[in-house]
């Protein structure tokens, strides 16, 4: 399907495969079916798998961390494997090959991970215990906590490689990692309602911006008074 072929049905046919003609049997018809989509299928199932790998991970550090903790570094994980749709468009914006060896050289963002931790001391604990595993590379590091975006937005961004295995050997996958408290977590999902609301007035879409810049400013000192509470709690009962 997202092959070189010229007959890629959604380029030939956008509302969805062709029905069998006169001169197709069905059995051609599968098979024509089978070889255009099971590369799709495949490649996104590749993701699923890193995506399932990573999630593993974190759920692992969670666990054992809190062994050694007094709570569990992880709120919750969530991920998602990039719509095929969107990554078309991503590739077709980007004057990329649509192909699926061109979304996986070029696209480091189809497995997604969104780790959201309580507190933003467990953010840079988990990323190290995450980072310091051997079958872990790290492509790219963004540290939007540090370096907020002019949005407001922050998070810890990381790309990484993984291996998956499958029944034809090893894939070394790019999947990303969103590392965020809840309070981060909270803001962007907002912010993310205000992005992609078409048809605000300019004005309004101004204000709101200024708005959201200025919560991102207060929830980010709440995220900071928490973790000093939070360290004058643990300092206390190790005194006590
Ligand atoms: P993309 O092409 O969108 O992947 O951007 P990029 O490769 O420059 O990466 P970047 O680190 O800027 O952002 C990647 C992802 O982080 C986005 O897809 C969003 O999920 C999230 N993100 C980045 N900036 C913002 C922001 O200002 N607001 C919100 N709500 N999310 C953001
Ligand atoms: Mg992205």
């Amino acid at each position: 399907m997202i092959s070189n072929s010229e007959t890629n049905p959604l380029h030939s046919s956008p509302n969805g495969p062709t029905q069998p003609t006169g001169d197709l049997s069905v059995d051609q018809y599968l098979e024509q079916l089978h070889a255009d989509f099971d590369p799709v299928y495949s490649m996104l199932m590749d993701y699923q798998c890193a995506v399932m790998e990573v999630e593993t991970k974190f759920n692992i550090l969670n666990n054992r961390l809190s062994i050694q903790g007094e709570h569990n570094p992880i709120e919750s994980v969530k991920s998602r494997v990039k719509a095929l749709d969107s990554i078309i468009r991503k590739l077709e914006k980007l004057n990329l090959p649509i192909t699926v060896e061109s979304v996986q050289e070029n696209l480091m963002d189809v497995a997604g991970v969104r780790v959201i931790c309580s507190f933003i001391d467990d953010i840079y604990r988990l990323e190290e215990c995450f980072l310091a595993q051997e079958d872990v590379t790290l492509v790219t590091r963004k540290d939007y906590i540090k370096n907020p975006k002019p949005s407001g937005y922050r998070s810890l961004h990381l790309i990484v490689k993984t291996p998956v295995y499958t029944e034809n050997g090893k894939k070394e996958m790019f999947v990303e990692v969103q590392m965020r408290t809840i309070a981060m977590d909270f803001w962007a999902s907002l912010e993310h309602k205000l992005r992609y609301k078409k048809n605000l007035n300019p004005q309004t879409a101004e204000s709101l911006a200024k708005e959201l810049e200025a919560c991102a400013e207060e929830s980010a000192k709440l995220d900071e008074k928490m973790l000093r509470i939070r360290h004058r709690i643990a300092g206390e009962a190790i005194d006590g």
